[in-house]
């Protein structure tokens, strides 16, 4: 499963890029408008920092507004991806430019159905927001679930991007379910990293280390 981060944040994202384990960046109006700067020179210099796709998201919420954007944003590096919401028009857009060859990533998927239709109007990535739906009761890994099953049975191309991820758990049982991508905020990924035995397991390591480094030199003396 490839992991993505959820931010628009250029120091977060080199701290954790230099480590090798992302594999791409999503972005979304909420979370560019947090940074300082020009929406396009921040993805701009996301596209340079990371090699992998980096998705931009649409404002228009009709037709022609969305299709010029998504050319638009389509120019500003070779891996941006284009985001755009699935609502009726959304999916129109997406059917005129995925055709053009502009890669697209449909987002604020909240159910299995919303992502067939994407996948249908020609939608690279297909995203489900997974905590969003915990958050009012319903279980979002059951959409994921569902996608996965839906593009194993008909093979479909559409990759299956989890998104809003809130903890270490849910990128877990998203790989568990097969999804292709799952996307967190910067937070989620280090707390991957993390595990008291392994910092207790360094700390006695090299508490070892030193008693023996120290016993040595009192032999020598
Ligand atoms: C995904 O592409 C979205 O940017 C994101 O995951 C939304 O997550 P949120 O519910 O934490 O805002």
């Amino acid at each position: 499963m490839k992991l993505f981060l959820d931010t628009a944040n250029l120091v977060q994202i080199k701290k954790l890029n230099q480590m090798g384990i992302v594999d791409g960046i999503t972005t979304n109006p909420t979370l560019v408008a947090k940074e300082p700067g020009d929406f396009e020179d921040i993805i701009a210099a996301i596209c340079r920092e990371v090699k992998g796709d980096v998705s931009a998201e649409v404002v228009a919420t009709n037709f022609d507004g969305m299709v010029a954007e998504a050319r638009h944003l389509s120019t500003i590096a070779p891996n941006v991806v284009v985001k755009i919401p699935i609502i009726p028009e959304g999916l129109r857009a997406t059917k005129v430019v995925s055709g053009m060859g502009i890669r697209v990533n449909m987002t604020l998927v909240f159910s299995a159905n919303q992502g067939l239709l994407a996948a249908k109007a020609g939608a690279s990535f297909i995203s489900p927001f997974i905590g969003r739906l915990d958050d009012i009761g319903q279980r979002g890994m059951d959409v994921v679930e569902d996608l996965v099953k839906i593009r194993d049975n008909y093979h479909m191309k559409a990759e299956v991007l989890v998104g809003s991820i809130r903890h270490t758990q849910h990128v877990l049982e998203a790989a568990k379910a097969g999804a292709d991508i799952a996307t967190m905020p910067a937070e989620v990924m280090e707390k991957m990293m993390q595990h008291p035995l392994t910092d207790a397991g360094l700390k006695r390591f090299l508490d070892d280390w030193e008693q023996a480094k120290k016993a040595r030199a009192s032999i020598t003396v």
